[in-house]
């Protein structure tokens, strides 16, 4: 509708007749009509049509030649009234004082036509000319009506708008303006930009225009052209300011980074936001980070954004006159790398069959980009089909298949990459065959309540998967690096293997190591132990190797009482062995069975010891040879003795001098009778009283402290160890004989010295000769060596049955619970055939005795 009077078109001065010259001289035209004679007297009418402009000059013809009488009228257009306004009868022409009211006339020379200078409007009318011809002959009589229109030209217009400042939208009209000007009036709009670029935007005969949903673009300088017959004038142009906005505001984001998510930017660079709302007036900018409001102005910069700076952006356009607003949110996240650098590692895929190659490096965002490189391109070309690949949450993780594609000590890296970071960082991480082999082990928990198969094959990378299949279902699932398969104690089954198996992801092939479990199988040195009376002897009792873990090794006495260590026993333990030492063997209290016992997870084993303790065999029978007083006091008596058959070396350690009290004779010195008489109530053997010699040697004694008035029997009884002999003859003392005692103790001493002699030369020639004489040699110097000898104790029977209850300690085969294989002829059996009882002063062995239990036994490991 706005400018739909564009399209019509101008009306322009319609051409006349008469064309103006530059000068306003008329060109005249010859009317060939009135040349003719009306034969008939008849007046001639011609009609013409004269435009002139107020205030200019104008011309009006009377026929091409001048007529000889004419006369020039006016009528006003609506009146009848027809005016003079000049004639010429011939005498020159006469005007009228009317014609000043049309405007400056005069006659042009030589012919009948009039000017008329400064035309007035008044003149607007029709003038006629009444000429006549040829009066003289015949008259011609011509009527020329001139129709003189006046025309106004178009006064300067002036514009007018209904509203300067025009909200966008709505609707407005323009006005153009006139004062003067002859219609028809063509009005042309026109818009100029604020370039300068002019364009119509209507024209029409309309003066006013309306414009209706006006816009932005409507802003600028407004101006309209009026145009008529007579000329055109402009208006002054008038400033239209559309009132808009804002849009939808435009963020522009610098630096420029835009990803799926929005606009990003790198931690602590500095990010600027630009608003631009078009509005007019200008908008006025608000921003607001996640709904709240940071800033005011067009421009929001950042300077060293951070990863807390992640979030909505928001711009908030207003126009304070209209009271509007928009808005547009765009949202930043802000890029930051993740710490440190990329961390490797090779994990154990599809049940160790393949491996897993693990990438991460959390804590950037985006999340880093992290690639597999190296040695895995060949692993990847051989099996691109199973390869399988996945990227897991801030990692990046690889599945390469099993087997010896991937050789020992490969290494795999990772490159690491994130936008925030220059350069790139790689980890990297190394596959491993576990160096040795698979290795099992039994053990027993230390109450005895568990029994632990324990099975590791440590050093891979990955770890090993290890895992234990037993009979009857007594299996353990995979586990890495080591495996323990627990068993109640007892539960174990016996002969039938345990194995444990390894798989390693670099292995196409499992590994395994095997536990077969057996009941202990016990062995002793010598079944039968015997002994003399009063040493000390050990009984010894060890676990054949091999099997698995037993209790400890129990000792039970000839009571069947359970050994503890007392001064009776000494029990010496280790795991592998138990040894009993029965200190100072008795005949009767310590011979019997002992048995030795032990047992683990799969059974029990025991075995009896028979401990044989001898009595000494009978000392010769000694006769006591003199027994005297040595004083008349009777208080001591000198005793010598002599063993029989002394010719057979050794067999007695000592001897038992005994005295008895036999009766008591009457005080001489005198004294009480009542002690006599009590005396006298003691009249009969008492008992004996005892000196201990522990000389072998000795045959001499002298028994003090006897009471003078008392008499005494004596005798001797040889010793062996603890037997003891028959008891000799008894004896009773002779009374000193005092008045030979000096020539006595001469003769003794001479005889002594005499004897001295004597038995030095003898010594000499017995050392001398001792070869050709050896027993003799012998009785003097060989009887301390022969005593010792006697000590060892050794019966010569139970050499020679020795082999008979002697274990095979080196021995082999059945197991079970103490079974005996006599063999003796191994050197370790030989080497161990003597001198069992010890001194009890001898040190105890070396050995813990309290180790633990859970001490390692088997290891019995199978590759495949
Ligand atoms: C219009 O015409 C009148 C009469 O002729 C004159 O007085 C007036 O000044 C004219 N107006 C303009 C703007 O020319
Ligand atoms: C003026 O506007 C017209 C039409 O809109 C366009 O074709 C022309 O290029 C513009 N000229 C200038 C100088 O802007
Ligand atoms: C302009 O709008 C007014 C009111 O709506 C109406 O009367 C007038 O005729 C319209 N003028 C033109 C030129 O359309
Ligand atoms: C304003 O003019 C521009 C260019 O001439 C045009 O792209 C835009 O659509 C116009 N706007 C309106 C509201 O007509
Ligand atoms: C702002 O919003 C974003 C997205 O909803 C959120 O991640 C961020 O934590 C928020 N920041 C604050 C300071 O609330
Ligand atoms: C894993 O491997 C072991 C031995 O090769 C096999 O016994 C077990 O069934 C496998 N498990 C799965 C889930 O494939
Ligand atoms: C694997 O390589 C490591 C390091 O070179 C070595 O210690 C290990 O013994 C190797 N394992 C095998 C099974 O070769
Ligand atoms: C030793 O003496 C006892 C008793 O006096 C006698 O029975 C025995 O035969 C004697 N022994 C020898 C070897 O004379
Ligand atoms: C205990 O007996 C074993 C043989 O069974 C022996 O090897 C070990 O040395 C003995 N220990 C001691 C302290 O005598």
């Amino acid at each position: 509708m706005v400018a739909k009077l564009l399209g019509l078109a101008f009306l322009y001065l319609t051409a006349s007749p008469f064309a103006f010259t530059a000068h306003g001289n008329p060109v005249y035209p010859v009317p060939t009509s009135s040349v003719k004679i009306n034969p008939n007297w008849e007046v001639v009418y011609q009609d013409t049509d004269v435009y002139g402009v107020v205030n200019k000059a104008v011309i009006l013809e009377c026929g091409t030649t001048v007529p000889d009488i004419y006369i020039w009228s006016f009528t006003k257009p609506g009146t009848d009234a027809i005016k003079a306004v000049v004639y010429n009868l011939g005498k020159g022409p006469r005007i009228q004082q009317f014609a000043e009211t049309l405007g400056k006339l005069t006659i042009i020379s030589n012919s009948a036509a009039v000017s008329i200078e400064k035309l007035l409007l008044a003149a607007h009318g029709l003038f006629t000319c009444q000429a006549f011809y040829n009066i003289d002959k015949e008259p011609i009589v011509y009527y020329y009506y001139v129709h003189l229109t006046v025309r106004v030209p178009v006064s300067k217009p002036y514009l007018l708008l209904s509203d300067v400042s025009p909200v966008e939208g709505s609707t407005m009209w323009m006005q153009c303006n006139l004062e003067n000007g002859t219609g028809p009036i063509q009005y042309v709009w026109q818009h100029e930009t604020r370039s300068g670029n002019i364009t119509v935007v209507a024209q029409g005969s309309s003066s006013a225009i309306n414009v209706t949903d006006i816009n932005r673009n409507h802003t600028g300088w407004y101006r309209c052209v009026a145009t008529n017959a007579v000329n055109s004038e402009s208006s002054n142009r008038l400033w239209l300011d559309t009132i808009f906005g804002p849009d939808i505001p435009r963020i522009d984001v610098t630096p420029y980074s835009i990803t799926e998510r929005g606009y990003s930017a790198l931690e602590r660079e500095t990010v600027s936001l630009m608003c631009q709302a078009q509005s007019n007036p200008a908008s006025q900018y608000v921003w607001f980070y996640n709904n709240s409001q940071v800033y005011s102005g067009p421009q929001f910069t950042i300077t060293k954004v951070l990863r807390m700076h992640t979030g909505d952006y928001a711009c908030l356009a207003q126009n304070t006159y209209l009271n509007t607003r928009s808005k547009k949110t765009i949202s930043l996240t802000v890029y930051y790398p993740p710490d440190g650098s990329p961390s490797c590692s090779v994990e154990p895929a599809l049940n160790h069959t393949a491996l897993k190659l693990l990438c991460t490096w959390p804590g950037g965002f985006p999340s880093p980009s992290l690639d597999w490189t190296g040695d895995l391109e060949n692993a990847r070309k051989i099996q691109a089909d199973t390869e399988q690949q996945s990227n897991v949450q801030s990692g990046t993780a690889i599945l390469l298949p099993s087997g010896n594609l991937t050789s020992n000590n490969t290494l795999f890296r990772c490159m690491g990459s994130h936008p925030t970071l220059k350069q790139s960082t790689e980890c990297g991480t190394r596959t491993y065959i576990p160096p040795a082999e698979p290795v099992c082990f039994a053990f027993v928990t230390n109450n005895q309540q568990y029994l632990m198969l324990s099975c590791s094959w440590d050093g891979g990378a990955p770890k090993a998967l290890v895992w234990w299949e037993g009979p009857g279902g007594q299996s353990k699932g995979g586990q890495e690096n080591s495996n323990i398969l627990v068993l109640r104690y007892g539960t174990a089954r016996s002969g039938k293997p345990y194995t444990c198996y390894a798989k390693h992801p670099l292995l196409m092939e499992a590994k395994s190591c095997r536990l077969t479990l057996e009941a202990p199988v016990l062995l002793t040195q010598r079944r039968v132990v015997s002994v003399y009376e009063g040493s000390d002897v050990q009984l010894t009792c060890n676990l054949r190797a091999n099997y698995l873990p037993a209790k400890e090794i129990t000792w039970f006495n000839n009571q069947g009482i359970d050994v503890r260590d007392t001064s009776k026993y000494m029990l010496l333990r280790t795991i592998g062995w138990a040894n009993l030492t029965v200190r100072d063997a008795d005949e009767m209290q310590d011979s019997g069975e002992y048995r030795c016992s032990t047992s683990n997870a799969v059974g029990g084993a025991e075995i009896n010891v028979t401990l044989v303790v001898k009595k000494h065999p009978m000392p010769p029978n000694a006769t006591l040879i003199r027994a005297t007083y040595n004083s008349p006091k009777r208080t001591e008596v000198e005793l010598e003795w002599q063993v029989d058959g002394v010719e057979e070396k050794g067999g007695w350690t000592g001897f038992h001098l005994e005295h008895q009290w036999v009766s008591e004779r009457p005080n001489r010195r005198g004294s009480s009778n009542e002690s006599q008489l009590r005396m006298e109530e003691r009249i009969g053997p008492q008992d004996w009283q005892c000196t201990i010699i522990q000389e072998p040697d000795a045959r001499s004694h002298t028994v003090r402290g006897l009471t003078p008035t008392v008499t005494y029997q004596f005798r001797i009884i040889p010793i062996n160890h603890r037997t003891i002999g028959h008891p000799s003859p008894t004896k009773t003392p002779a009374e000193p004989r005092h008045n030979m005692y000096p020539a006595v103790i001469g003769a003794a001493i001479g005889g002594m010295l005499f004897a001295a002699i004597l038995t030095v030369l003898l010594l000499i020639f017995i050392i001398r000769n001792r070869h050709n004489n050896p027993r003799l040699h012998d009785m003097l110097f060989g009887l301390q060596h022969s005593q010792s000898r006697e000590n060892i104790n050794f019966p010569e029977d139970e050499m020679v049955r020795g082999s008979e209850g002697i274990e095979d300690i080196g021995g082999s085969s059945s197991p079970g619970p103490a079974v005996s294989i006599p063999r003796a002829s191994s050197p370790l059996t030989t080497s161990h055939l003597s001198a069992t009882p010890t001194p009890s002063s001898q040190a105890p062995p070396p050995g813990e005795d309290n180790e633990p239990v859970s001490v390692t036994i088997t290891v019995k490991a199978t590759g495949s």
